[in-house]
């Protein structure tokens, strides 16, 4: 099976953390994402382990909460250590509501707003993450108004292309995210920060891509941001603290995806840094990392039910489910490849379909060219596979569409961690 924690009953009945699925959609109703909260912590540790081991107690894993945010998930967060990384007030207000603490937030974005800005510094959160001068200027004018010393890193673009696709390639010297190296603009946004009085420069941060699998793309930019660190240093006579290397490790979404060890990158990766530092006769900076969707990606299912299964022969075969792009957009913006299982037993005959949504557009695809049983009807079950990141929170109300509840498996016992919207849930902001 695609991860450790799908597997099939002796009836040949799907389970997901040893669960069985048909039971958990006849409890919740359909569309349903399961969360195994006993991966996200098994992941959880995962990452704690390798820093632990890789870095000693000079370094801290947040989670990037953009992967999927709500209470529950803050609240493992907070259990399991990590820190947490967030890119709105309502990323920091779940977080804080879920009790998770305000100095292991971290908050990014490249378009803050003042209200942003003013609700972060009054919420006391650790850290802002500075994309641009802009940003500097307001924070300065914000913080000093409420007599504030607040801590930030700076976002640079170590100009690294990171191979993977476009709308989450981030670490090019010309895209939207951060300020870039190149042109001497580095270290006029580092001079600027530091001539700002209540805010403190912690260190530098930076964000490649998502979904990256080559090898070399995090030590490349080690070796970028070293040497800025080493101009920084020369220049300015400014020592790096904090180096947060952002997130992005991929995860496997079909059979034939590959593998990476994470533990083993992250070693690979501390003794190039290590090494990059001693060369550059710099100290070895507190080292932070920001991943989402390799904490939370193989946590999820999402169940839905067959609607209709549509022949058109000669031409082609569609099953259509209650859910779709309102649920999971990723194949609609990016064409991500995603596995599809049969709830019930795998066994005879199989056909390809397109597996498509219930949207009033033909753009609705959850995955085109599945494999399915040659006789799913309506009423049968499918599942489609490691949905736990940037589903939920990429999820949408189109065609009025109630989100689906998320229910979280944790040791054997199932409880609901996001209800399902409602009818009135709909209507409950309209005047
Ligand atoms: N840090 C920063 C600054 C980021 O922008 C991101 C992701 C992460 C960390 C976490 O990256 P991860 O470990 O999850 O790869 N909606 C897209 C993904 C967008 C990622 C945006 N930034 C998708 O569904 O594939």
């Amino acid at each position: 099976m695609l991860t450790g924690n799908i597997q099939r009953d002796e009836f040949g009945e799907l389970c997901f953390a040893g669960q069985n699925v048909r039971s958990l959609a006849e409890e919740y109703g359909t569309p349903l994402y399961l969360m195994d909260a006993d991966r996200i912590r098994f992941n959880c540790r995962l990452y704690r382990k390798a820093f632990q081991e890789s870095f000693g107690e000079n370094a801290l894993p947040l989670y990037a909460s953009k992967a999927a945010s709500f209470r529950q998930i803050c609240r493992i967060m907070a259990e399991e250590g990590l820190g947490i990384d967030t890119v709105s007030r309502g990323e920091i207000y779940t977080a804080l509501s879920a009790g998770f603490p305000a100095e292991k937030i971290y908050f990014h974005g490249d378009g803050k707003t003042d209200e942003d800005i003013r609700y972060a510094v009054s919420a006391r959160i650790g850290f802002f993450i500075v994309d641009n001068e802009t940003e500097l200027e307001c924070l300065q004018a914000e913080a000093a108004a409420q007599g504030v010393r607040q801590k930030v890193l700076l976002r640079i673009t170590p100009g690294i292309d990171p191979h993977t696709y476009e709308a989450v390639n981030t670490g090019k010297v010309d895209v939207k995210f951060g300020v870039p190296i190149a042109e001497g603009l580095g270290l006029r946004f580092v001079k600027k920060a530091l001539a700002m009085d209540v805010i403190e420069v912690a260190g530098l941060h930076c964000h490649v891509g998502s979904m990256v699998f080559d090898e070399m793309v995090f030590e490349d930019t080690v070796d970028h941001m070293v040497s800025f660190m080493k101009e920084l240093h020369n220049t300015l006579g400014f020592v790096t603290q904090e180096l947060n290397l952002g997130g992005g490790y991929g995860v496997r979404y079909l059979e034939s995806d590959k593998t990476i060890d994470i533990p083993a990158r992250i070693k690979a990766l501390a003794e190039h840094i290590r090494q990059r530092i001693s060369e550059a006769g710099l100290s070895m900076p507190y080292i932070l990392m920001e991943p989402g969707r390799s904490i939370v990606a193989d946590a999820g299912m999402t169940v839905y039910t067959v609607s209709t299964v549509k022949h058109l022969t000669g031409l082609k075969n569609y099953v259509i489910i209650d859910g779709g792009m309102a649920d999971n957009p990723r194949y609609c913006l990016y064409q991500a490849p995603y596995t599809a299982l049969p709830v019930s037993c795998e066994e005879g005959s199989k056909e390809v379909f397109d597996l498509v949504g219930r949207c009033c557009e033909s753009g609705d695809i959850i995955q085109p060219e599945v494999k399915l049983p040659a006789n799913i009807k309506r009423g049968d079950l499918v599942a489609v596979c490691t949905t736990g990141a940037y589903n939920y929170s990429m999820a949408s109300n189109y065609n009025r569409l109630g989100r689906p509840p998320v229910v979280m498996l944790q040791g054997g016992e199932h409880f609901v961690a996001v209800r399902r919207e409602t009818l009135e849930d709909l209507c409950a902001l309209d005047v």
